[in-house]
């Protein structure tokens, strides 16, 4: 860390976060002022960052978070009736502080979910024992923030990336509970807390196969009475892909639905594929990176009826999960931010447009 950088983070630790937060909205535009009339923008944060020189942007340029991960099964009830709230709570009460919205991330998902939720001893557990699991789990998170978290994750990733497969069938959930799981973690999430919208999520949703596949899992629990609020698009794309198209027919068939869209877990790749060498960002990836935003921006505003959200997989290019994934220590520069927190041009191409004006697509 440079000296400027450990000078922010030892401030931001003494000085009221707010004050220091005029200063950088000074500097720049704010992407959530901007986006005001049409839908919050969040960030994926941890307490860290919001205790490091990031929470001023943060401040300044998102009025909604999420936890990366500290929501997580794995994170919230990491032994069986052992819960720990200490960081998920702090996300939450800085959301608060600073009036931004609050959505919970994920409470059934096959990953990042400990293994004794699925054992009885060193067995696999039984139905029943599952079933009370799942239900406790959700009811316990879910009504500790019932006040704060106005949208959750219900379920996470269910559908299968295999052609010609439907639901994840290697998931521990199914594998014990079978199909049923979807339904019954919806029923408990709709009692423990009724006014929170509940979405489901997962990735490549533009991809044609996988979105038939959710859809499909949607309207089979809407003929079952279940009242399912939103499909979450992750959105973990790379530049170029998916395309426009493809964006604006996924939005389209999941509003049909009767549902709202929220795009999740925003990040764009520089990388076409995992056997891509490491990359400086050169004003050309940049450009293209800049116009692939702007595409995607011009496309959400149009349908700004139908999404109720967008949020961004991390606040800045200096922390991203996409630095480590998928290959192990190949530096990525996903995000609107630079490692130096500055606005990068991807950033002035998303709030360079005229409020006033119709979206005209
Ligand atoms: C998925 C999950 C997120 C996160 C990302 C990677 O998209 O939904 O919680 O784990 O992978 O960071």
């Amino acid at each position: 860390m440079n000296k400027f950088l450990l000078l922010l983070v030892i401030s931001s630790l003494y000085f009221p976060v707010t004050a220091q937060d005029k200063n950088l909205s000074q500097l720049t535009q704010s992407l959530c002022e901007k986006y005001k009339s049409f839908f919050p923008i969040g960030a994926a944060v941890s307490p860290r960052i919001l205790k490091s020189a990031d929470s001023m942007l943060i401040i300044s340029q998102y009025n909604s978070l999420v936890p990366e991960n500290h929501m997580k099964p794995m994170w919230i009830q990491p032994k069986e009736n052992e819960f720990k709230f200490e960081n998920a709570d702090y996300i939450v009460a800085f959301a608060k502080r600073h009036q931004m919205k609050m959505r919970g991330h994920t409470l059934v998902w096959h990953n990042q979910t400990p293994q004794w939720f699925f054992k009885e001893g060193d067995q696999t557990g039984s139905k029943e024992v599952l079933k009370e699991r799942m239900k406790k789990h959700i009811q316990t998170v879910m009504s500790r923030y019932k006040d704060d978290v106005y949208a959750w994750d219900v379920v996470n990733e269910a559908i299968s990336d295999q052609t010609g497969e439907y639901l994840r069938t290697s998931s521990p959930w199914y594998k014990i509970l079978g199909e049923d799981y979807l339904e019954m973690a919806f029923r408990y999430a709709r009692e423990a807390a009724p006014n929170a919208k509940l979405f489901y999520n997962d990735y490549n949703t533009c991809f044609p196969e996988k979105r038939g596949n959710i859809i499909k899992l949607i309207k089979s629990l809407q003929a079952k009475g279940i009242k399912i609020d939103g499909i979450g698009m992750q959105g973990h794309w790379k530049i170029g892909s998916p395309t426009k198209e493809q964006i604006e027919t996924t939005i389209d068939q999941f509003a049909a639905l009767g549902l709202t869209v929220q795009i999740t877990e925003l990040d764009v790749s520089v990388y076409q594929s995992d056997q891509d060498k490491q990359v400086e960002m050169t004003p050309e990836l940049e450009q293209q990176q800049a116009d692939y935003y702007q595409m995607c921006f011009e496309v959400f505003r149009a349908k700004k009826d139908k999404i109720s959200g967008v949020t961004f997989w991390g606040a800045a290019d200096n922390t991203t999960w996409l630095n480590n994934f998928p290959v192990f220590n190949r530096k990525n520069y996903p995000l609107l931010f630079d490692t130096k927190l500055q606005p990068k041009k991807a950033f002035f191409q998303v709030v360079n447009f005229n409020p006033q004006t119709a979206p005209a697509l």
